[in-house]
């Protein structure tokens, strides 16, 4: 059903290519036309698609000041109003940025073939329309059938669903202040793609959790098959599917000439047949101790690096857990790293899963999968905020992980401290509120699309609404957050509520 709310009109030097106002009908059927609504209407050019950006309120009888002293001298304005009916000078006039024009496939104007841009304003004297759900999500580009739905369209007030091939086709990221609601958001995300029917195809779900928020998901009766959660205890890096260079990469002093000697430790011990391809850290130890031959500082240097490393108990003979065997469709693997405090240590783990990741993907041992990594700050850093052993590898995901189906979503508090080659490389952002003036200056500058514009609503966005843009939207949505389906036994307990139950153990 089509609902005419206006007529387009001259106002201010208006209508011209982007922007038309139209005065809006006075209506009785309960339609409130507000700022932020989707609207259309049909130019020369063709279906003109818009969203109303401002709404002017006018009333010629108050535009005199004349008039107003009478009335405020008037006792009574009762019976003033009685005389003159102020009420009927009031119009409402709402002003309409153009997004673009719609082409469609056919006559039928059910599928869209693409958005141009405008060329022409819109003709004085037509009618304006509100866009439907339909056809509102097809110019967003929503996937109404098998879409994620994380809420609803502001104002509009229509399901949010979006296309889970165009978020995880290009990697998005989560980015806003402590508090705005992004470790939420994600839970949603993951219940939407682990609850979804299995015929629709859904990747494996990776998830680096640092602060141990999502392990309530294993408790919940509906998701706990779905769901696996790794405590970082029992984590081991096979030391056999490291090469000398993994051991540079986590002890960086190691010199050029220590590594060519480590180089010959390791093909000895592969070649070793009692070992069996079986060997830990300790092992390459005795082995460089118990040789005869080679420099002895150069021996003692390597066996100082690596005994540190050995002392971090990371290392095994095997990996642990075994990530070729665990990883499935449509189920989610968290690592927990609450309990971990070295951030050297994090890094390590987190560069392992993600080298191993990437190379199962390539060698298609694992299913495609979405990588998401909490903290991202944390793992891979802008050069000048600090190094992180973990970074060279999330960005190479970041820019290649696309051609293997290897998703990543990066979430982060300081966009600004977020390596600018992996953010940029995030197609699809969901911003929620972002306050500090620098993050949203680096927002800026990684992406072309938010504009100073944004950039001011996005400091006033509340909790539970962001601003979707990228690859999977095919122009940025304001979207009320909806709230989540599963949720944790103890959620939302105030500081009070924690301090009266807390007690000595
Ligand atoms: N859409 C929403 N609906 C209802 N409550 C929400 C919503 N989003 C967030 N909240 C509430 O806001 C609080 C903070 O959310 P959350 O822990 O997700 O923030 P965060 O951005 O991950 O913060 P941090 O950066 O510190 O990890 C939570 O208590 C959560 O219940
Ligand atoms: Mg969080």
């Amino acid at each position: 059903m089509t609902i005419k709310i206006g007529i387009v009109f001259n106002y201010l030097q208006l209508p011209d290519v982007s922007k038309f106002p139209f005065v809006i009908n006075k209506r009785r059927d309960g339609v409130f036309i507000r700022k932020g609504l989707f609207v259309y209407t049909k130019s020369n050019e063709g279906f003109l698609i818009g969203i109303i950006e401002k709404i002017v309120l006018l009333n010629e009888y108050f535009s005199d000041a004349l008039t107003i002293k009478a009335y405020n001298n008037n006792n009574n304005p009762n019976i003033l109003k009685g005389l003159f009916p102020s009420d009927d000078f009031e119009f409402a006039i709402a002003i309409v940025k153009c997004l673009g024009i719609i082409k469609f496939k056919d006559d039928k104007e059910k599928e869209i073939s693409k958005i141009q841009r405008m060329t022409y304003p819109a003709s004085p004297g037509i009618e304006v329309y509100l866009v439907e759900e339909e056809l509102l999500n097809k110019f967003l580009g929503f996937d109404i059938e098998h879409g994620l739905n994380v809420g609803q369209v502001k104002v509009s007030n229509f399901n949010a669903k979006i296309s889970m091939d165009r978020l995880l086709n290009k990697h998005f990221s989560i980015l806003a202040i402590s508090g705005a609601g992004k470790s939420y958001l994600t839970s949603i995300l993951i219940e939407e793609l682990i609850t979804r029917d299995s015929s629709f195809g859904t990747p494996a779900i990776i998830l680096i959790d640092v602060h141990g928020e999502y392990s309530y998901l294993k408790d919940l009766i509906e998701l706990k098959d779905k769901v696996k959660i790794q405590d970082i205890s029992y984590f081991q890096i096979a030391v056999p599917n490291l090469n000398e260079y993994s051991f540079k990469k986590y002890q960086e002093q190691i010199s050029n000439v220590q590594i060519r000697e480590l180089a010959k430790y390791i093909k000895k011990l592969k070649k070793d047949d009692k070992k069996k391809g079986k060997y830990t850290l300790s092992d390459i130890l005795d082995i460089i101790e118990n040789e005869s031959d080679g420099n002895k500082s150069t021996k003692q240097a390597l066996i100082g690096w690596l005994s540190e490393l050995d002392h971090l108990t990371l290392f095994g003979s095997q990996e642990n857990p075994s990530l070729n065997k665990i990883i499935h469709k449509q189920e989610i693997l968290i690592f927990n790293l609450q309990k971990e405090i070295s951030i050297r240590k994090k890094q390590i783990i987190v560069d392992y899963i993600c080298s191993r990741l990437f190379y199962l993907r390539r060698m298609n041992r694992i299913p495609p999968f979405l990588l998401i990594v909490e903290e991202a700050h944390q793992f891979c850093p802008e050069a000048a905020h600090s190094k992180a052993i973990s970074k060279p590898i999330i960005e190479m995901i970041a820019r290649e992980g696309r051609k293997f189906m290897a998703c990543l979503c990066l979430i982060s508090q300081r966009p600004k401290k977020l390596s600018t080659t992996a953010l940029s490389q995030c197609n699809s952002k969901m911003v929620l509120n972002i306050k500090n003036p620098y993050d949203l200056k680096h927002l800026m500058d990684s992406s072309e699309a938010i504009t100073q514009e944004y950039a001011s609503m996005i400091s006033s966005l509340g909790v539970g609404e962001m601003l979707l843009m990228g690859n999977a939207v095919n122009y940025p949505a304001f979207i009320d957050i909806r709230e989540r389906k599963y949720k944790p036994q103890f959620e939302d307990n105030s500081l009070a509520q924690v301090c009266l139950k807390w007690q000595n153990k």
